[in-house]
């Protein structure tokens, strides 16, 4: 994925919020933990919080601590990682950081104890904490707050973004219109990573991306939401991520099952996590055909979890591979037999009074239409300037 590929090396390559840059070095080096201050970046989501983090360690020397979201969700996932490590000198390096990445997704109030939990390390750490967060008044963070320096990172200007996606062009030697840039930027709405994302998806693998061309792959606006939903499910290694990617699906699970289906083999390349996701899928499909026979429709979020979680973790690891998923057979035989079927009512309208009968009577006939059509094409073609088909 071109976000890990363009993903900044040092701080200098770092787009945008140079404020919260400069802010940051400074309170990173004012020995924030013999004050027990701990600090929030907050700010909307692809503006690099994570990214900037983890560069700011890498160049300063610094051994990074970081956590997953589900050791957040307890407080003793929280200590369990944590406490021993803000304790703790290092060897090697000149120090730590603690970093709580996505820290509004620590557990609610179910078990309010992560937030205390993190306050507690804040208080007691020897080395800075950080934390990472959206929504810098999410009540989950209450405890928190007013330990911490909080530095905005704000949306980024969509003249960087197109800067970056320029330089990207460049690196991948594809030329691409103007009005593009622009495009992809002005949607963006300040999320770099989106924008990334969008760029990727709509130039891969062109030489020559002309701003036509890239409306009209726009247009099927279903078929990009479809197109997120498997992407997250194929991408994620959390079954909690490849869950609620299902639930927001905006069509029917069935179609999401046949896009599953035609693209398994090409996104997974290993025989084993391919052979273990079609397990996945039609065990899904079996649930779901005794769900309609029983019409038992409250247990149709096990078929959804069977094809979504099944398939998110059929993969050992994640294939950064990417290419642009297929659209369905099965869907697309469909759609044309649709249209076949709509061409063929109207014909049957138009030739029924002719023949003195009903469409329906003259449906039964509609053999004898295609034979004839395929056979005797001439006497077809008279058949149709008669009935101005
Ligand atoms: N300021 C930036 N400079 C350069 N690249 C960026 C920047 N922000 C985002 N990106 C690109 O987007 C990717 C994802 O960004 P990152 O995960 O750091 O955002 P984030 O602010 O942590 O988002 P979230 O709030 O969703 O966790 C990066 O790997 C990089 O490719
Ligand atoms: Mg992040």
């Amino acid at each position: 994925m071109w976000t890990d590929k363009y993903a900044p090396k040092t701080l200098d390559a770092f787009s945008g919020n140079p404020g919260a840059v400069k802010e940051t070095s400074a309170w990173l080096s004012s020995k924030p933990a013999k004050r027990g201050e701990g600090l929030i970046l907050y700010g909307p989501t692809g503006t690099g919080k994570t990214t900037f983090v983890r560069l700011l360690c890498k160049e300063n020397g610094l051994a990074l601590v970081e956590s997953n979201a589900s050791e957040m969700r307890s407080k003793a996932g929280i200590n369990k990682t944590f406490v021993g490590a803000s304790s703790q000198a290092t060897l090697f390096f000149k120090g730590k950081v603690i970093f709580f990445d996505e820290a509004d997704a620590i557990s609610g109030s179910s078990d309010r104890g992560g937030a205390i939990a993190i306050a507690g390390i804040i208080k007691n750490s020897r080395h800075p904490v950080i934390l990472a967060v959206n929504d810098l008044y999410n009540p989950k963070l209450r405890a928190i707050r007013n330990m911490c320096k909080k530095i905005n990172f704000t949306k980024v200007h969509p003249a960087t973004i197109t800067r970056r996606l320029k330089e990207i062009a460049a690196n991948e030697k594809i030329t691409v219109d103007e009005k593009i840039f622009d495009a992809i930027s002005r949607t963006a709405n300040g999320d770099l990573k989106a924008a990334i994302n969008d760029f990727e998806a709509n130039v891969l693998g062109k030489k020559d991306v002309s701003y036509s061309e890239l409306i009209k792959s726009n247009w099927r606006d279903n078929e990009s939401s479809i197109y997120d939903t498997i992407k997250i499910i194929f991408k994620t290694l959390s079954a909690q991520n490849a869950r609620e990617a299902m639930y927001a699906a905006e069509v029917p699970p069935d179609e999401v099952l046949e896009w599953l289906r035609e693209n398994v083999p090409y996104e997974y390349q290993k025989k084993d996590d391919n052979a273990k996701a079609y397990n996945y899928l039609s065990r899904s499909n079996v649930f779901r055909g005794r769900i309609v026979r029983a019409q038992y429709w409250r247990y149709q979020a096990y078929a959804s979890d069977l094809m979504s979680v099944g398939v998110a973790v059929s993969k050992k690891e994640r294939y950064t591979k990417f290419f642009k998923y297929q659209y369905p057979s099965k869907i697309r035989k469909m759609g044309q037999s649709k249209i076949a079927r709509a061409q063929m009512n109207a014909f049957l309208s138009k030739i029924a009074p002719h023949l003195h009968t009903s469409k329906r009577e003259a449906r039964k006939y509609g053999f004898l239409f295609s034979a004839m059509q395929e056979h005797a094409p001439e006497a077809w073609r008279k058949i149709e300037e008669e009935i101005e088909a």
